[in-house]
């Protein structure tokens, strides 16, 4: 049988290894890896380009209320379409409980919206705010089958914090299912008395989110839920790491063999506290938590996602335009506690990882494959489907231009945000094609893919679950609780 498609004379590059080759795709899948392969029905020719797998996203917040309650700016379309521009072809955004959702009926209305709009694939991981018996023992087993096999728990923000007794049932329960649960690791009572007295002595513009959301409060946070994970022998994902301290305690647990895994974003190597020391409201563009923090820290979580502390970097994408709907919601008025929290940042993670990780000498191209997209998909249960470019992996591919130089502006993007906190920097390196399950995502700065094209991509167990180092769940102490194994296995000791 023809190929559908080829693309030819590309330099491919996996996480393992870069190679010269064509690609043969049939019905959406790589079929052929091999040099001089037959002409498809279209013939892509790919000189002077890397041929990556397609990112993957695994932390977006997309047509999802906050933690305070507001609408993000981007629905499943636009923030689809922005990631796609960007050399992303999955993403896995949250679905939220609120406190009293139904677990159910929160996730049949996420997968009602982004089945109508979205251009690349999605899944999901449940956002959990309300851990019932009903939840634990009926809702997430259920999510689990139904293929959303990771769940996110926040240790902070009045409307979705959990205390650590029901983070330890969530992640027993996780353990027992099979899913990953990951980590919104801040000090809640840290923040909110440093945040009191602050803004009663009127301190209340957006640079002083960052003094509120102090590094301490991440490190604190941090260090607690690796002891709560080690405790029970639960793998946790600790999410968007910001700061020195934060890295230095995750790298030591994993020293010692704790289950913990990490994950950093664009806005920790790019951004600073004092971005956000702007006349006016301005700073509020660079508000996200936690927040970025100093040049040292930047140091920090370079060298973590370079020595594998940090495993995967995600955007974080969390958008909210700078007027009523977002940052804005008093307009001058509003304090740094009322201003929604996030920055933007799904098109821009990759051609910002690309220019000063790869093209700057700091990674290799391997490294950025692996950071970008190999490693989301062997953690939360993509792979081998997704991110890697390998014959039966579906043909998600993006063929970068590495001369091309961009300097950013908001006007270049495909979000609804209006604004990026990169304005200005100047970029080398740029996704040109972009391929989902074999057909046009982006073409030369056109959207070919029509809206709803994306798929649900049902996920099977994290790859972290199926490994021996997470069988530790064993002994006196699993026995006496009656701890079962994260990994599915009987462990015949
Ligand atoms: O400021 C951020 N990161 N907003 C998004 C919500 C979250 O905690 O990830
Ligand atoms: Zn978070
Ligand atoms: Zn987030």
């Amino acid at each position: 049988m023809a190929f559908d498609l080829t693309i030819r004379n590309g330099r491919i590059s996996n996480a393992d290894a870069t190679f010269e080759a064509d690609i043969g795709i049939q019905q959406g899948r790589i079929t052929a890896i091999a040099p001089g392969l037959p002409p498809g029905r279209e013939d892509v020719d790919a000189t002077g380009r890397w041929v990556l797998p397609g990112g993957i996203d695994s932390h977006c917040h997309i047509e999802q209320l906050s933690g305070m309650g507001v609408m993000c700016a981007d629905d499943f379309y636009s923030g689809t379409v922005s990631a796609a521009f960007g050399g992303t072809t999955t993403i896995l955004s949250f679905a939220a409980q609120h406190r009293n959702d139904s677990i159910p009926e929160v996730l049949a209305d996420y997968h009602r919206r982004a089945a109508e709009k979205a251009v690349i694939d999605y899944g999901f991981h449940l956002i959990l705010t309300h851990p019932d018996e009903q939840a634990l023992r009926e809702h997430l087993p259920r999510a689990v089958r139904d293929g959303i096999s990771s769940l996110k728990v926040y240790m902070t923000y009045d409307r979705l914090k959990l205390d650590d007794y029901q983070l330890l049932d969530v992640m027993d329960t996780a353990g027992e299912l099979g899913a990953l649960v990951m980590m919104h690791a801040e000090n809640h009572d840290m923040i909110r008395w440093v945040a009191h007295r602050l803004l009663e002595r009127g301190h209340t513009a957006p640079r002083f989110h960052a003094v509120a959301h102090d590094a301490l409060a991440e490190t604190e946070a941090t260090h607690r839920a690796i002891a709560l994970a080690r405790l029970i022998d639960v793998p946790v994902l600790i999410v968007h790491v910001a700061g020195r301290e934060t890295v230095d305690v995750i790298r030591a647990a994993q020293k010692l063999g704790a289950p913990v895994l990490a994950e950093s974003c664009p806005q920790y190597l790019f951004l600073e506290a004092r971005n956000s020391d702007l006349a006016g409201m301005e700073g509020a563009k660079f508000c996200c938590s936690p927040p970025p923090r100093d040049a040292d820290s930047q140091q920090a979580v370079w060298q973590g996602l370079l020595d594998g502390t940090l495993g995967v970097f995600s955007s974080d994408h969390a958008p909210y335009r700078f007027d009523a709907s977002g940052k804005l919601p008093k307009g001058e008025a509003t304090t740094f506690k009322e201003m929604a929290n996030g920055v933007p940042g799904i098109e821009l993670r990759l051609p910002l990882l690309f220019s000063e990780g790869v093209m700057s000498g700091r990674m290799s191209i391997e490294q950025f494959v692996a950071l970008t997209a190999t490693n989301h998909a062997r953690l939360y249960g993509l792979a081998p489907r997704k991110g890697s470019i390998a014959v039966g992996a579906d043909a998600d591919i993006a063929l970068w231009d590495p001369q091309r130089v961009v300097e950013v502006s908001a006007g270049l993007l495909h979000d609804n945000v209006g604004y990026t906190p990169y304005e200005g920097r100047r970029i080398t390196g740029w996704p040109t094609m972009v391929f989902s399950r074999g057909r046009y995502v982006v073409r030369d700065g056109e959207l070919l893919a029509a809206r709803g094209s994306g798929e649900f991509i049902p996920r099977g167990r994290p790859g972290v679950l199926r490994t021996a180092a997470s069988c530790a769940r064993r002994g006196e102490f699993s026995e006496l609780l009656g701890l079962k194994p994260a990994c599915g296995c009987d462990h015949p000791d």
